[in-house]
């Protein structure tokens, strides 16, 4: 018997990406899965309903059919409280749960006794790269962003030798050089920006330097657990500060993507900085979710401070939805093998590693003790 998965249509205002392709479908059938799809559920994304029908899914309107029915779930998103509602007990949701910002969810999942995977917590080990939903949606975050800043602002960003005069190519500043920044690095060179780079860990110079950009160094590295920058004392804030003015002052185009896992991103650009700043120059904070590295973002607007456009976009890989969807639902494929046995049944344990770090609810218990304790102070 195939182990049935549902796949509904996100409902979060704007999420425009679904969790399965039609590609990734044809590809789980032969494995052992059965798929349900919403009708309509990757149409935002550019995939119709007959391209899931051609790769062997099956469309299901009845909403109770499609909760109710399904041995696991796929979202991009954690469940709304209504939805875990449809759920049946037992079942296995997998989706991007961002915990601390969804304790109401959270508890929903807990009170309905289902099985709740967050993609977030799968650990950054080399077995689980293919899996990695945070590295794929960033690859896509430090591109759009990057594209927004050179249609934002007001110049060219390459050199250019016309009849009119010579255009000197646009700098551009990367503050965080992680999978989105680097991506956003990326982008900027193949657009013929001067491009300069600052990150806390000192890994990630040479990235930088790989990509044609200059990495910004100051005399600290702050690489914490698991690859992760950890926070800065008073004394290194001070040094990065300084030495951040100065670049902020000289750019053209920032695109700031510093986040520290768990913790309110950085502030990195200060009002004083976006003070400083050139006449017509953008910032596209990309940690706008996350309370922005600048001091003066306003998360999902764009404003105008100064001559300086601000932008603090929120879920910028659902504006790419058609390669956002294609990336994570091959990253799901890849933690789906996880999830059945050898003979095609679903695995009843989660004793792998992956499968332990990112189990988020199961048996009417919060596994996470970060979100447990959140819970549990009453937040
Ligand atoms: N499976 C794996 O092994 C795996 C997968 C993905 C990423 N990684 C590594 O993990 C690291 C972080 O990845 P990420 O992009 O998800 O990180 P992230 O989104 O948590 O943070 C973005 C970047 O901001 C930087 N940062 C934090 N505080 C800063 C500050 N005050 N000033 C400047 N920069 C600051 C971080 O060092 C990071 O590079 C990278 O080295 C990446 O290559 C490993």
């Amino acid at each position: 018997m195939p182990i049935r998965i549902s796949v509904p249509k996100e409902t979060t205002p704007g999420e425009r990406r679904v969790a399965l392709v039609p590609d990734v479908v044809k590809k789980l059938i032969p494995s052992g899965w059965e798929v349900l799809v919403e009708p309509g559920a990757g149409e935002a994304a550019g995939f119709p309903d007959a391209d899931y029908v051609a790769a062997g899914a099956r469309i299901e309107a009845d909403p109770a059919k499609l909760w109710g029915s399904a041995a696991v779930i796929l979202k991009i998103a954690i469940p709304s409280v209504e939805e875990t509602a449809r759920l049946p007990a037992g079942a296995i949701v997998v989706a991007l749960m961002n915990a601390s910002r969804n304790l109401d969810q959270v508890r929903a999942l807990q009170a309905r006794s289902v099985t709740a995977f967050a993609l977030e917590l799968i650990p950054r080990i080399t077995r689980a790269q293919s899996m990695d939903v945070l590295s794929s949606q960033a690859t896509v975050g430090g591109y759009k962003a990057m594209l927004i800043g050179a249609d934002q602002v007001p110049k060219f960003l390459p050199m250019l030798t016309t009849a009119a005069g010579t255009i000197r190519p646009a700098k551009v500043l990367i503050l965080g050089a992680g999978v989105a920044g680097l991506m956003a690095i990326a982008t900027a060179r193949r657009l013929g920006a001067v491009v300069e780079a600052y990150d806390v860990r000192r890994a990630a110079g040479e990235q930088v330097r790989s990509l044609g950009a200059k990495f910004l160094e100051l005399a600290i590295n702050a690489e914490g657990q698991g690859g992760y920058a950890r926070e800065l004392t008073p004394e290194e804030k001070v040094q990065e500060k300084v030495m951040v003015a100065k670049a902020v002052a000289d750019a053209d185009v920032i695109v700031t993507t510093a986040a520290i896992p768990g913790r309110r991103a950085p502030i990195l650009v200060t009002r004083e900085m976006v003070e400083g700043m050139r006449p017509g120059a953008v910032l596209v904070d990309l940690a706008a979710e996350s309370g922005g590295n600048c001091e003066l973002t306003r998360p999902g607007e764009t404003v105008s401070v100064h001559g300086v456009t601000l932008v603090g976009p929120l879920n910028l890989p659902s504006q790419l939805a058609y390669h956002a969807s294609q990336m994570f639902a091959k990253n799901l494929q890849s933690f789906l093998s996880l999830l059945i046995t050898p003979e095609g049944a679903l695995v009843t344990d989660a004793a792998d590693e992956i499968l332990a770090q990112s189990l988020l609810v199961s048996g009417g218990q919060v596994r996470h003790a970060p979100t447990r304790q959140l819970l549990e102070g009453g937040a």
